[in-house]
């Protein structure tokens, strides 16, 4: 067991140098990327300013994102405050109420969230929409779904306009007089406004959940600021392991998303299944007759994991009920119990790595002497929740950058995928018409 363990860990811990590396080749992705050649960073450019903190009025958002649809009714209140009157949310992969087995039912679900929260609305709403998957916009009216991400397969959504969608759905469930349609963004731009619209220093707005991605402010020789989706996930710049390739080739889009299936939340307990099937099968983990539900792909989901992670207890009582609950199985031994915890405890801390050298290489990017102050701004369930997994990216971040501490500022943004968009809003809604 110990020499499984050895081999994993040369495989999935990083050196400094290492990660000083990966960052140099993505600061490199994105210049490349800027200048128009060919990328794994399909770039998104955002005609939004950064907010003042003076933004106010009533807004609903519509968030859909990798696992949940969340509708809001957020008041911005102006300097940088801000207040959610009402909420609703719905896990859409839930096997009892499946909403993604065709375009319609899916863009009807939606319009159906926002019927909730603004049934007590008796004038016009503006909505802002967050669509987190990689997208083509020409415009802020204008999403084209490139590829759905994240394992989600609504067929008929793909190549779309969902902003047409969205306002077909609107129409046939009887909304279109009631809603009007002002914004749509990427969540990981809502994060970085959520936090601009307080903190100046914001340039970087990352989400760490189900899915990853990052988005910065771009500097243009005018001395303003654009804003930029990087769409980071899909970089292919990163070393893969054996269990990454197996992970990659049975995934809904094979060569597709090739980081974001090493560092999101989608991935992390998948991961750590497949390692622990192997060591099964090499006789290094536990000794009993498989059970049919651990062949189940992604049986293991992040909120397991994390349960794992934050397992202390001196008999690993939490791993044990992990085991026997998802998988059935009842008599793992203490080794057993500590050899999955310390897989997980590599794959979450190779996330953090990476993601940390990600970072770096776009704060060199945007601040090539790293002469400034910089806050970036996250959002998301991995960063928010799993055990030690925000500690080791603030680590690996300044080791790779070698600055001091406090320089660089990361900020948890929660429900920054939905205030933001209330805040971009805000700004458009704000803007008079030429
Ligand atoms: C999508 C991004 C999104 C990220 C976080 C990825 O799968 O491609 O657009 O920002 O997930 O939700």
């Amino acid at each position: 067991m110990k020499n499984c363990l050895q081999e994993l860990q040369n495989e999935f811990i990083l050196s400094i140098q290492e990660l000083v590396e990966i960052s140099r080749g993505f600061k490199q992705e994105i210049d490349t990327a800027l200048s128009g050649k060919p990328s794994s960073l399909p770039i998104v450019s955002y005609a939004l300013n950064l907010p003042n903190g003076e933004e106010t009025g009533l807004f609903c958002v519509l968030d859909i994102g990798g696992t949940r649809a969340r509708a809001s009714l957020i008041e911005l209140q102006g300097q940088g405050r801000y207040k959610i009157l009402s909420q609703v949310t719905y896990g859409f992969r839930d096997p009892q109420r499946d909403y993604t087995l065709s375009a319609a039912d899916l863009f009807d679900f939606q319009a159906n969230l926002i019927a909730e929260v603004i049934e007590n609305c008796n004038y016009v709403v503006n909505l802002g929409y967050t669509f987190s998957f990689p997208c083509k916009q020409n415009n802020l009216n204008h999403c084209q779904l490139l590829k759905w991400a994240k394992e989600i397969k609504t067929p008929g959504v793909e190549g779309q306009d969902v902003v047409k969608l969205l306002n077909l759905a609107l129409q046939r469930n009887g909304l279109a007089d009631k809603i009007n349609l002002v914004v749509t963004i990427n969540d990981t731009v809502a994060t970085l406004l959520t936090s601009a619209y307080s903190d100046p220093n914001t340039d970087i707005g990352s989400i760490i959940a189900t899915g990853h991605n990052s988005c910065c402010v771009q500097k243009l020789p005018d001395g303003k600021g654009k804003i930029i989706n990087l769409e980071c996930g899909n970089y292919t710049g990163i070393k893969s392991t054996r269990w990454d390739k197996q992970i990659d080739l049975n995934s809904q889009g094979p060569g597709e998303q090739l980081y974001e299936k090493m560092v999101s939340g989608q991935y992390l307990g998948e991961l750590v299944r497949v390692i622990c099937l192997d060591l099964y099968k090499k006789g290094l983990w536990l000794k009993i007759t498989k059970t049919a539900s651990w062949e189940t792909p992604y049986s293991l989901e992040s909120r397991h994991l994390a349960s794992i992670l934050h397992d202390n207890s001196y008999e690993l009582e939490k791993t044990a009920g992990v085991l026997r609950e998802n998988w059935g199985i009842t008599t793992p031994g203490y080794d057993d119990l500590r050899l999955i915890k310390d897989v997980g405890e590599l794959v979450v801390n190779r996330s953090a790595q990476l993601i940390a050298a990600s970072f770096a290489g776009i704060l060199v990017y945007i601040d090539p002497a790293l002469q400034h102050e910089h806050t970036i701004a996250i959002d998301g369930s991995v960063y928010e929740n799993m055990p030690g997994f925000a500690e080791n990216l603030q680590k690996n971040l300044y080791q790779i950058l070698n600055v001091p501490s406090g320089q660089i500022s990361l900020r948890l943004c929660k429900d920054g995928s939905s205030i933001g968009t209330a805040i971009a809003a805000a700004m458009i809604a704000q803007t008079p018409a030429r």
